[in-house]
């Protein structure tokens, strides 16, 4: 692409409208990197030795630094796997689900799991995330709610759910005489997946003790578990999420106690599909019910 001037700056734009309608709307970095190079550099690290190297504060460094793979899995400039050069001692996932299994059960208290959580650096997403997304709302609520990942507006506040669906998941705390004060709100995955992708099976593995150890300390008498992917991480199910809702499951935590679980529709989902509201409608109300005869 020829520098940016003001003939081409026509085709920046549509070039930056596709990104956007593609997902993609950051930059990771703030250097723009060449994959081809480095692509080249695997193949003949002689000839690149010259080359010059990426500022330090590269996040892709961070991820290198950290065992994270050096390579996207769908970047189309990557080598094929056989090429790749390990980056420092990879740490098998297995290693790191252990990890973050220890370390939940080492915290005795949000604020220690929220610390675990913060120095924790076996998930990739913690490196192109801007924040940790621990939770919002009252720890001491009888209502949790447990969303997916954070999104765009979550990462860049450091909050869960205060973007579009956030405000459409308070109209619906509302409905039921709740909110941010008397509900406890968080994520299965803390950090946000980049361009809102979805989780992979690993990753959420990695920070399911987490999201477990969060659930158990907050102890709250309801859970409600907002979409397919947290209804599936914290159920233990592979049931998909229409059959799911409206039937009160249980969530077991450690310590083998039985909180009884809601599993309704992202409000996500809902502002694409705003006729299936119906549905959460009488999920939410089910869950008044439940609380009224829980207190
Ligand atoms: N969707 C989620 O699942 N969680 C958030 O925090 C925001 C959007």
């Amino acid at each position: 692409m020829n520098a940016p001037s003001p003939q081409n700056t026509p085709e920046l734009h549509e070039l930056l409208a596709f990104y956007m309608e593609a997902g993609v709307d950051e930059a990771l970095t703030e250097e723009p990197v060449d994959r081809f190079a480095e692509a080249a550099q695997i193949r003949s690290p002689a000839r690149a030795a010259s080359a010059p190297e990426q500022p330090s504060s590269s996040p892709d460094r961070r991820n290198q630094s950290a065992g994270a793979p050096a390579f996207a899995e769908n970047n189309p400039a990557a080598p094929p796997p056989a090429q790749r050069v390990p980056a420092a001692a990879a740490v098998p996932d297995e290693a790191q689900v252990q990890l973050a299994r220890q370390l939940a059960t080492r915290a005795s208290n949000l604020d220690e799991l929220r610390e675990a959580m913060a120095g924790f650096d076996g998930c990739n997403l913690k490196f192109t995330a801007k924040s940790l997304v621990f939770a919002d709302g009252n720890p001491n609520a009888a209502l949790m709610l447990v969303g997916e990942a954070p999104g765009r507006d979550e990462d860049l506040e450091g909050l869960p759910f205060v973007g579009r669906s956030g405000r459409l998941l308070d109209r619906m705390l509302a409905a039921i005489g709740l909110d941010r004060t008397s509900a406890y709100i968080a994520n299965v995955i803390p950090w946000r997946p980049p361009g809102n992708r979805t989780p992979t099976p690993h990753e959420t593995e990695i920070c399911r003790p987490f999201i477990e150890r969060q659930i158990e300390l907050v102890n709250p008498k309801v859970l409600v578990n907002l979409g397919g992917p947290s209804a599936k991480t914290l159920l233990n199910t592979t049931e998909g999420i229409l059959r799911l809702r409206g039937n009160w499951r249980a969530h077991t935590t450690a310590s083998g106690a039985a909180i009884p679980a809601m599993p309704t529709l992202h409000p996500a989902y809902l502002l694409r599909t705003p006729a299936h509201k119906r549905l959460a409608w009488r999920d939410f109300v089910e869950v008044k019910m439940k609380l009224r005869s829980l207190s």
